[in-house]
C-alpha cells in the first residue's frame, strides 16, 4: 500500500488521542511487538519490540538494542496524538423550541469558526460498568454524522464577515435534533444515543471522554495530486511517521524509542503528556532492566538524542506579513527545522546540526522554520521533554497551513521526506 493511502487509513482510524492510540497498538501488535503493563514486572530481550500505554490516550513503543543504553543511547522520537477539539458534556441536554442541542466544552486553540456548519460525529471513549460490576473502557466513534453547530444567518449578524466571537457556552452546543416540542426533553440524547448506537445502557455509563469531531475522512487534493487536507493533520502527520519509520527499521546498536503523548495542545503537564513522568519512568526502567548501575542510565540519557515532531507553519501567500520570508518553510519542500531564539522550541545549534547530517545521509531537502522576530511563536513537546531527560533534542515538522482549523492542508511529499528522515535516524 502506498504511504499517502496508509496516512489517510490511519487519520480515518484515528479521530481521537484513544483511537490513535488503539490504531498505533493494533499496528505494533501486528508487527510482532510485545505489550507491557506499568503495574507488571518486566523482562526485557535484546532487539525486541515493546509498548506501553498510559492513560489509554499516550503510547511509548521501545526496540531493545544490540548495545546496553548505557554504551549506545537511545534514540527518540515523539508526536502528539491530541489535536484542539469541542469536548462533549454527556449528562446534559439543552432542549426547547425545536431543538435538543448538547453542550460542549473548548479543548486547547482551534480556530472556531471552522467548527460551525459541519456534519460532526461523536467519538472518544465511555468507561462503563460491565457485567461483573468493574469499569472497562470502551472506545466508540459514530462514524456518520450526528449533529451540527448552526450559525447564525448572515440577514441576522450583518457583520459577521467582520470577525465574530464564538461563546463556548452559548452559541456553540451541538444541534441534535429538532424534536418539534417546546417542552424540555428528560434524557440526555447522547445518552440515548450511546445506548441505540452501541448497547450502553444510560445507567452503566460510569464516566466518558467524548469529543465532537468532523465526520469527513481526509481528502487527497490538487491535479497532481500534492496536497492532504484532514482533520488532525496536527499531529498525526507527527505520529504515522514514527510509527512507520519506527515499524520499517530493523535493531539498531541503541534503543529506538517512538513516543506518542497526549494533552500537547493543553500545555501537557498531565500524568500522561510529555510534561509528565511518563517517557523518564520508562528509559529509566529499561536501564535498570540491564543490570546496569544507577549511574548507568545518566550515561545512557547523555548518549542519547532525541527528535521532536509536530507540524511547522507553512508559508501563506495570501498573508505575507506574517512570515520571515527567509524562513517560512515552503509546502513539499521538505520537513522544517524549528528554531526559537528565546527556546519556545528545544532545537539548538548543536541539534539543527544533527539533524542536517540527518538530512543529508536520508537524501532529503529540509527546510528552516522561525517566526517573524516581532511575534512569538508556539511551542511544542521538545522544550518539555527535553528538560525532563536532559537530552539533546531537535524539534521539526511539516509544514501545513490552517493549523488548529477542523481541517488542515499538507503536502503529500513532506510526508515522505518525514519517514524518511526519521527511519534514517531510528537506523543509526
Ligand atoms: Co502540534
Amino acid at each position: 500500500m502506498n504511504l499517502t493511502q496508509n496516512l489517510s487509513d490511519f487519520i480515518k482510524s484515528a479521530p481521537t488521542a484513544y483511537h490513535a492510540v488503539g490504531a498505533i497498538a493494533a499496528k505494533l501488535k501486528s508487527e510482532g511487538a510485545t505489550e507491557l503493563d506499568e503495574k507488571a514486572r518486566w523482562t526485557l530481550e535484546p532487539g525486541k519490540s515493546y509498548y506501553v500505554s498510559r492513560s489509554g490516550s499516550s503510547l511509548i513503543a521501545f526496540r531493545m538494542g544490540r548495545k546496553n543504553p548505557a554504551e549506545s543511547g537511545f534514540m527518540i522520537q515523539g508526536a502528539h496524538t491530541d489535536s484542539p477539539a469541542l469536548k462533549a458534556r454527556l449528562e446534559k441536554l439543552l432542549s426547547g423550541k425545536g431543538m435538543d442541542r448538547a453542550p460542549v466544552e473548548i479543548y486547547g486553540g482551534p480556530i472556531l469558526s471552522t467548527w460551525l456548519d459541519r456534519p460532526l460525529a461523536l467519538a472518544g471513549r465511555v468507561i462503563m460498568k460491565n457485567q461483573r460490576g468493574q469499569a472497562e473502557n470502551r472506545l466508540v466513534h459514530t462514524k456518520m454524522p450526528i449533529g451540527v453547530i448552526p450559525n447564525l444567518a448572515i440577514h441576522l449578524n450583518r457583520d459577521i464577515n467582520k470577525g465574530f466571537e464564538y461563546n463556548a457556552q452559548t452559541h456553540l452546543p451541538v444541534l441534535l435534533s429538532a424534536s418539534g416540542k417546546t417542552e424540555a426533553a428528560t434524557v440526555s440524547g447522547l445518552q440515548k444515543l450511546l445506548s441505540e448506537q452501541f448497547q450502553i445502557a444510560p445507567d452503566a455509563i460510569l464516566g466518558s471522554d467524548l469529543y465532537f469531531v468532523d465526520a469527513q475522512g481526509p481528502a487527497i487534493l490538487g491535479p497532481a495530486p500534492e496536497l492532504i487536507n484532514s482533520y488532525r493533520l496536527d499531529d498525526l502527520l507527527g505520529c504515522h511517521a514514527i510509527l512507520e519509520a519506527f515499524c520499517s527499521t530493523d535493531a539498531a546498536e541503541h534503543t529506538q524509542v517512538a513516543c506518542f503523548l497526549d494533552n500537547e495542545e493543553i500545555g501537557s503537564r498531565t500524568a500522561q503528556g510529555a510534561d509528565s513522568s511518563f517517557l523518564r519512568d520508562i528509559l529509566s526502567r529499561i536501564s535498570a532492566l540491564q543490570d546496569e548501575s544507577p549511574e548507568d542510565f545518566y550515561r545512557a540519557l547523555a548518549a542519547s538524542f532525541s527528535i521532536s515532531v509536530d507540524v511547522a507553519q507553512a508559508y501563506h501567500s495570501s498573508y505575507p506579513e506574517k512570515f520571515d520570508e527567509d524562513y517560512a518553510p515552503i509546502l513539499n519542500g521538505g520537513p522544517a527545522v524549528k528554531v526559537n531564539g528565546n527556546l519556545k522550541y528545544a532545537t539548538d545549534g548543536d541539534a539543527e546540526a544533527q539533524f542536517h547530517l540527518l538530512c543529508d545521509t536520508a537524501g532529503i531537502p529540509f527546510q528552516k522554520f522561525m517566526s517573524r522576530a516581532d511575534m512569538v511563536p508556539g511551542t511544542t513537546i521538545g522544550p518539555l521533554t527535553s528538560s525532563i531527560t536532559g537530552i539533546k533534542t531537535v524539534d521539526i515538522g511539516a509544514p501545513l497551513l490552517s493549523m488548529h482549523s477542523i481541517r488542515e492542508t499538507a503536502g503529500i511529499l513532506d510526508h515522505e521526506y518525514m519517514v524518511r528522515v526519521l527511519k534514517r535516524a531510528f537506523a543509526g
